[in-house]
């Protein structure tokens, strides 16, 4: 599938009649009111007062595709899965849906729209820390989800990505339960560094199996895979955020006034997901722009991945850095864009 047909089809499944979501445009890449970032870097960013209890113009239910930039990823640019400058598909429940419209939505979406098969889907929930329990609720959920498709699915806690390296997964399991490095989302990350009134917290993620066989597995990554390890087998294609908690200033959490979803996929992610290869530069997005390179520079893709990678995505971001009016210059956002220009010169 092209980027377009997914990002369509995804904003068409949740603004349909079952679903009733308005369709919202993205924001700019510049953030309003949000001195927390430089760059709008996820959906959420934007939708921040609602997610805090102001009413949206629009209801309770919205949908969108957010484009985001990432400079924390920058050095990880040259692998097969990371980019800088990425669109966030989110649908997003203000204080109205929950947990058990969320994942099967979620779910249906994936295996019924863009035709993936269930068996190469694997989730991960959150395994409680902080005062917060374990996500038993969506891990019930997901075993409905998945016996439905006469897909065996058990529960393996993990608790940290060192402890699932070493336990690595059992044939049957399908739901894996991680801590807060992993299952728990705020702007800021972790609870223990989130500020006071920042929302946040436990989140479901959804990995899509590039190898069944598990021969891409690398011990280098740990000794054996599981879905959060970074050979590469399994790449992270959706996260649906349960941001039902408030930090306080004693750094305890209560509960936000109103419960909501906010859910962040990756919509190149997906597409190459729905095409079953590993490689996200291979989609018609970034594609387009690797074969102009090839033009340009009268060598091959095979020939030097890394660099053709690199400027690909550096190219994209700096394109829509512009478009959102940036321009470059030597502080703040202007020498992000300008360190870019000058990376991929170099590349
Ligand atoms: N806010 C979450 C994320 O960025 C989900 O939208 O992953």
């Amino acid at each position: 599938m092209t980027l377009f047909d997914v990002r369509k089809r995804y904003l068409e499944f949740f603004s349909d009649k079952v679903r009733k979501h308005a369709i919202i445009p993205s924001a700019s890449l510049v953030p309003e009111n949000d001195p927390t970032t430089l760059f709008t870097g996820s959906g959420m960013q934007p939708l921040v007062p609602y997610l805090l209890g102001t009413p949206h113009p629009l209801g309770k239910r919205v949908v969108n595709s957010q484009k985001s930039f990432r400079a924390e990823d920058i050095d990880e640019v040259g692998d097969n899965r990371h980019t800088t400058f990425f669109e966030m598909l989110g649908n997003w429940s203000f204080g109205d849906y929950w947990k058990q419209e969320q994942l099967p939505w979620f779910f249906e979406f994936l295996t019924k729209e863009i035709k993936l098969d269930a068996d190469r889907l694997y989730v991960t929930v959150f395994s409680g820390g902080e005062g917060v329990a374990r996500d038993d609720e969506a891990i019930g959920i997901w075993q409905k989800l998945f016996t439905k498709k006469k897909i065996t699915a058990k529960y393996a806690q993990m608790n940290t990505e060192e402890e699932a390296g070493e336990k690595g997964m059992g044939k049957d399991d399908r739901i894996f339960g991680y801590g807060v490095k992993k299952n728990w989302w705020s702007r800021a990350g972790v609870p223990s560094n989130m500020p006071a009134g920042e929302p946040g917290g436990p989140d479901s993620e959804v990995f899509y199996d590039f190898d069944p066989s598990g021969k891409m597995h690398d011990q280098k990554f740990g000794k054996h895979c599981h879905p959060n390890c970074d050979c590469g087998r399994f790449l992270e294609i959706g996260n649906s955020v349960f941001m039902e908690y408030k930090k306080k200033e004693d750094g305890t959490f209560e509960k936000l006034a109103q419960r909501n979803v906010d859910f962040g996929g990756g919509l190149e992610r997906i597409t190459a997901a729905s095409n079953n290869d590993p490689d996200v530069f291979k989609i018609d997005a970034l594609w387009a722009i690797v074969e102009q390179i090839a033009k340009v520079s009268h060598k091959t893709y095979e020939s030097d991945e890394r660099s053709f990678r690199i400027i690909a995505d550096h190219m994209r971001a700096v394109a829509f850095f512009i478009a959102d009016g940036i321009l470059p210059n030597n502080s703040g956002r202007e020498y992000v864009l300008r360190k870019l220009i000058r990376r991929a010169v170099r590349y």
